[in-house]
């Protein structure tokens, strides 16, 4: 991404306040993604999220899992810079953040087995080989029985219902107030600054990774979410 700190279209100090009017539903997919695992684990010994952002995610999980150690990992030193200080306060026996690095990069050796990673919206920036590559890594830092979380960006099936997506979309953020230059150059990112691929293609690749258990659940405007336990 030009000019930027991150892959996103959003400057890292800036990403919070505006996410919200920028993907539907956004928060959502933190309070569900809590929710599931909360549906699956009493409490997680450790939880990783990658691509980590600015902390949100952790922050409320942190509040919810109160004997849960989180790690954070993502490849932007401007999102790990807002994580850090949103997450200042927390001891480092529930919080480590990791060294900078894209999850299909991620060569450091952790020192258990993981229970649950977490992938909110930022694998589809990768080519198909990395998010093969991405998946892999994830797949082989959990546990048997671990639990690995995705939402990313979709295609839908057909160009038409592409065209419908990239409509639903637009109004939505110009229904939040946002300016349509800015609007129609974040719409035009799609299969230029990432590459989204359809729900059928994600719950393959899922499966090809030796996922045993692949589920859709979430679904709204152009993103979805999935869930996966080894
Ligand atoms: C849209 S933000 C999502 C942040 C956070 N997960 C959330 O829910 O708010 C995308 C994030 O993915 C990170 N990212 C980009 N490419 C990545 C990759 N290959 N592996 C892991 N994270 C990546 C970016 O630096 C950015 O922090």
């Amino acid at each position: 991404m030009k000019d930027n700190d991150n892959a996103t279209p959003l400057k890292s100090y800036l990403y919070d306040s505006q996410i919200e009017d920028t993907i539907p539903y956004y928060s959502y997919f933190h309070t569900e993604t809590i929710n599931l695992i909360k549906s699956l684990f009493d409490e997680p010994k450790t939880w990783l999220d990658t691509g980590c952002g600015t902390g949100s995610l952790v922050k409320r999980a942190l509040d919810v899992f109160l004997n849960t150690k989180f790690l954070l990992l993502d490849p932007s030193k401007g999102m790990l810079k807002q994580a850090k200080e949103k997450l200042s306060g927390v001891s480092e026996d529930r919080l480590t953040i990791l060294k900078p690095s894209a999850t299909q990069e991620f060569t450091q050796k952790l020192e258990d087995k993981i229970d649950v990673i977490t992938a909110i919206q930022c694998h589809h920036y990768l080519s198909p080989k990395d998010r093969v590559k991405a998946t892999e890594v994830c797949y082989n830092l959990l546990k048997d029985d671990g639990i690995y979380i995705t939402f990313e960006n979709i295609k839908p099936f057909t160009n038409k219902g592409i065209e419908i997506g990239k409509r639903y979309w637009r109004n939505f953020q110009l229904s939040r107030g946002k300016d349509s230059e800015e609007v129609e150059n974040h719409i035009a990112r799609f299969d230029v600054e990432y590459f989204p691929i359809t729900v059928e293609n994600h719950l393959s690749l899922l499966r090809e990774s030796g996922f045993d258990t692949v589920e859709l659940f979430w679904y709204s405007y152009l993103q979805a979410g999935f869930y996966c336990i080894k």
